[in-house]
């Protein structure tokens, strides 16, 4: 099982649409996934068609879970497309910050509820909030791997220094395993002189650590107004064929990591 969190702290730069789609093409692939919502907004849970504020128990109930009475695997729900399953947020998550700050090992609540889990998950994906706060703290902690989802627009780069710091103070407490995260930039716009320079300084950054970059694609925004993946909404469109590929490259990563090891990315295109 991998875990993945899909982060950065600037808001608005397709964190949730990746985390739903990639998540979707990677159970098209015959993976199963589950999607753990750690965003108070609970835009994963309502891209997924479902309404936040149906759920009595969130994520947000494990994490604060001082007397460990809840059992993560109670929370999970099917999507019902295949492989897919999801554990919801919604608002009541909002005091996170507050309620966990007295709790023991505040940081590492989701890395020991994600240890529980016992269906065979092949991805456990964290689609995390816009702050670099106590919820995606323990969503670094519960993470193989880290993908920031980097706009390529101006100004994107500063946002990634600050998780960068981060993460290299969350790698100083576990060196046994180092986060070395890879960037996703999105909302890629090709045409555009400003796209190119921030795409080329992305991959300066992350080199050899990047992905190739989701385009801009109306259809993905659709998606999520009506609550869909974008493979149940267009399966052909531009956007579905950007995750696809996205989903290949992430399993072509861990099949090499298999063979030679952490830490290498290689990809089609
Ligand atoms: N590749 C894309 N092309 C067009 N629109 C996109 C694309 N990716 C995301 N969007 C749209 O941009 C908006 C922000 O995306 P999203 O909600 O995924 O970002 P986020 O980083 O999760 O935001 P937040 O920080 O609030 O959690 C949404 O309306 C989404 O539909
Ligand atoms: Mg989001």
């Amino acid at each position: 099982m991998k875990v993945i969190a899909i982060a950065n702290h600037k808001g608005g730069v397709g964190k949730t649409t990746t985390t739903v789609n990639l998540a979707a093409c990677l159970a098209e692939k015959g993976s199963e996934v589950l999607i753990i919502d750690l965003d108070p907004q609970g835009n994963a849970t309502s891209h997924l068609g479902f309404n936040p504020n149906d759920f009595e128990e969130t994520i947000n109930d494990v994490l604060n879970d001082s007397s460990n009475k809840i059992d993560i695997n109670d929370l999970i729900v099917e999507h019902g497309t295949k492989g897919l399953y999801l554990i919801p947020a919604n608002l009541a998550m909002s005091r996170a910050d507050l309620s966990m700050s007295g709790l023991i090992e505040k940081d590492h609540r989701l890395r020991k509820a994600i240890k529980k889990l016992r269906k065979g998950f092949d991805f456990v994906l964290i689609d995390c909030p816009p702050s670099l706060a106590t919820l995606s703290i323990n969503a670094f902690f519960a993470a193989d791997d880290v993908i920031i989802v980097v706009q390529t627009q101006p100004m994107a780069l500063d946002a990634v220094n600050m998780i960068d710091e981060t993460l290299f103070e969350i790698y100083s407490s576990r060196p046994d395993f180092p986060i070395v995260p890879y960037a996703l930039p999105t909302m890629h716009d090709k045409l555009t002189t400003v796209s190119k320079t921030v795409l080329n300084a992305i991959n300066e950054k992350f080199n050899p650590n990047t992905f190739s970059p989701i385009h801009n694609n109306v259809k993905l925004k659709e998606a999520s107004g009506y609550g869909k993946h974008i493979l149940e909404y267009d399966p052909v469109c531009a956007g579905a064929t950007d995750y696809r590929r996205l989903a290949k490259d992430i399993l072509k990563v861990y099949d090499n990591e298999k063979n030679e090891g952490r830490r290498y990315i290689s990809r089609d295109s």
